[in-house]
């Protein structure tokens, strides 16, 4: 147990899209054990509760065995620790993603010297994708096939028919 190497991929996940799914399963198989933790208490004002965005993610990560879905609040560095986390994952789409991460790296690791972040490079196709690029098509009555995973494009429709 204690040599399992456990990997956090921390984020809003509102709702999870097909750039996360990639590096879901890109980072599943570079550790023995990853945590998709959903960040609770944020200020942004979302569009699916913690439940429902905890309950997409378990819906398209279920063929991988070793994923597990949890939220979490306070500070990434402590839930690390209570997690026995060696590891952050988190998604790079462009240059002007790597400040911001860079940042959060370095604090992360003061706050917990035990913890790394592992910087995965989007693949291509989802270079421009965002939970936030979802909702806004979603709002606008677009279609967001090729951007969420099948499994949980009808929900977005309802929820968004529902808002509109
Ligand atoms: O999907 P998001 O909204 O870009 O995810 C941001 C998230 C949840 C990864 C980030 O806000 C975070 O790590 N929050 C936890 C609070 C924390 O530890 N803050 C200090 C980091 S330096």
């Amino acid at each position: 147990m204690s040599n399992m190497r456990t990997a956090i991929y921390p984020g809003s996940f509102d709702p999870v899209t097909l750039g996360h799914l990639d590096i879901i399963r890109r980072a599943s198989v570079m550790f023995d054990r990853l945590i998709v933790a959903v960040m609770h208490n944020q200020n942004k004002k979302p569009m699916f509760s913690v439940e429902e965005r905890m309950e997409f993610l378990r819906r398209t990560t279920v063929e991988l065995s070793n994923v597990e879905i949890a939220s979490f609040g306070g500070l990434l560095a402590d839930y690390a620790r209570q997690q026995d986390a060696c590891a952050v994952v988190k998604g790079l789409r462009a240059v002007s993603d790597f400040e911001y991460e860079f940042q959060m790296a370095l604090a992360n690791r003061k706050l917990n010297p035990q913890l790394d972040t592992v910087l995965l490079m989007t693949s291509a196709e989802y270079m421009y994708l965002s939970s936030s690029v979802v909702k806004d098509i979603a709002v606008h009555g677009g279609s967001v096939a090729g951007f969420v995973p099948d499994r949980i494009m009808q929900d977005i429709v309802r929820r968004t028919r529902k808002e509109g």
